[in-house]
C-alpha cells in the first residue's frame, strides 16, 4: 500500500513512518517542517515539503503520488499555547484537515487514520475513560481535534470517506534503535524534561502542583509507548481496508502514574538523582487521565509491547543519551 503521512517528520509521525516502512508499505511524508525534522524522516520515504493549506501544492502531491490511504498527524499540540492563540490552532488543526479532506474527496482517497487526543474528554466523568464518555474539551487544542472528529463523521456520511480517530493518552518513549525520538522546541512534556535534568541540560524539574486529589497530590497520567502507538495506526489502516466502519478508539495502557512516580522510575532507569521542586499548578491540567483501551485491544487486535513505564523511559533515555541536542546532533 502507498500511504500519505501528513506530519510524518514529527515525533509520532516519524515513528509511524518507520513502522509502515518495516511493514513493507510505500510512504509519502508531507510536512511543512514547522515542528518536524528532516532527519526524522526515514530515507525510504518520499518527502513532500509543503502545507496542507496550500491548494496548488496539495494538487501536485495527489497528482504525482499514488495514495491508497492517509494518516494525519499534522497539527500543533501545545495545550497552553492553544489557550492563548485559539485561532492558530483552529486554522492549522481544523482548517488544515478540512483542506486535506477536500483533496481526498476530489482524488477519491477514502481512508484516513486521524491523530486525536485524550484532550477531547476534558475533565473526565469516569476513570478509566471510555470512548463514549462525555467529550467536553477544556482547551482549544482538544476542541480543534474534537471538531475534526465531527467533520470526519459528516464526510463519511456524505462522501464515504472512512476514518479511524485514535485518541492518544500520554505518548512517550523512542524507537528502540535510538535513531529517532522526541525533539520539541520548546519542550513541555514531563518525561523529556525529566531526562534533560538527568543529562544536566536543566537544573531541576518543576512539579506542577502537589495538591491534587490523588494519593501523593500530583497528577496521574496513562503513558503509552510511541511504537505501540505506531502499531495501532497500522492495525487501524488494516481494519479500514478490511471494509470496517469508521470508529474512534482510545490508546493508553490503562494504568496511571503520578508525576512523582514517573520521577522515581526515571531516577532508577537513569541512575541520576534528578532534582525536583514543587511549583504551582499548570492551568487546565486534569488531576487524573487513564484510558480504557479494551476496544482497541479487541477491535484492532492491538497488543502493546512496551506496557511498563520502565521500558518506556528506557527507550526515551537511550534516545536522549545518543542525541542530547535532539536532531541537531
Ligand atoms: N508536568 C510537570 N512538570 C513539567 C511538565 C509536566 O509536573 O515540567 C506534569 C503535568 O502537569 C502533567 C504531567 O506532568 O500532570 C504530564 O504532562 P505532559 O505535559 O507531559 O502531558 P499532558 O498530560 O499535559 O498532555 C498530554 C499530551 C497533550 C494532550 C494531553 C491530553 O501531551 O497533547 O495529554 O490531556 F492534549
Amino acid at each position: 500500500m502507498s500511504i500519505l503521512v501528513c506530519g510524518g517528520a514529527g515525533y509520532i509521525g516519524s515513528h509511524v513512518v518507520r513502522a509502515l516502512i518495516d511493514a513493507g508499505d510505500d510512504v509519502v511524508v508531507l510536512d511543512n517542517l514547522i515542528t518536524g525534522h528532516v532527519d526524522a524522516v526515514h530515507e525510504k520515504a518520499k518527502l513532500e515539503l509543503g502545507d496542507l493549506k496550500d491548494d496548488e501544492f496539495m494538487k501536485r502531491v495527489f497528482n504525482e503520488n499514488k495514495i491508497d490511504g492517509v494518516i494525519d498527524f499534522a497539527a500543533f499540540s501545545l495545550v497552553g499555547e492553544s489557550v492563548k492563540e485559539p485561532l492558530k490552532y483552529f486554522e492549522n488543526n481544523f482548517y488544515g484537515t478540512l483542506c486535506l479532506l477536500k483533496h481526498m474527496k476530489s482524488y477519491k482517497v477514502n481512508k484516513i487514520v486521524f491523530s486525536s487526543t485524550a484532550a477531547t474528554y476534558g475533565e473526565p466523568e469516569n476513570i478509566p475513560i471510555l470512548e463514549n464518555d462525555r467529550t467536553f474539551p477544556t482547551n482549544p487544542y482538544g476542541e480543534s481535534k474534537l471538531s475534526v472528529e465531527k467533520m470526519l463523521k459528516w464526510c463519511d456520511k456524505a462522501y464515504g470517506i472512512k476514518y479511524t480517530a485514535l485518541r492518544y493518552f500520554n505518548v512517550a518513549g523512542a524507537h528502540p534503535s535510538g535513531e529517532i525520538g522526541e525533539d520539541h522546541d520548546p519542550e513541555t512534556h514531563l518525561i523529556p524534561i525529566i531526562l534533560e535534568v538527568a543529562l544536566g541540560k536543566r537544573e531541576k524539574i518543576n512539579i506542577y502542583g502537589d495538591d491534587y486529589p490523588t494519593m501523593d497530590g500530583t497528577c496521574i497520567r496513562d503513558y503509552i509507548h510511541v511504537m505501540d502507538l505506531a502499531d495501532a495506526h497500522i492495525l487501524a489502516l488494516k481494519r479500514l481496508n478490511a471494509g470496517n466502519p469508521s470508529d474512534i478508539f482510545n490508546l493508553g495502557n490503562g494504568e496511571g502514574f503520578s508525576v512523582k512516580e514517573v520521577l522515581d522510575i526515571a531516577r532508577n532507569v537513569t541512575g541520576h538523582a534528578i532534582l525536583s521542586e514543587i511549583s504551582s499548578r499548570r492551568d487546565g491540567d486534569p488531576a487524573k487521565l487513564i484510558a480504557n483501551s479494551n476496544r482497541s485491544i479487541k477491535e484492532l487486535n492491538w497488543i502493546p509491547k512496551y506496557n511498563s513505564l520502565e521500558k518506556i523511559i528506557e527507550t526515551a533515555w537511550n534516545w536522549h543519551q545518543n542525541h542530547p541536542h535532539g536532531y541537531q546532533d
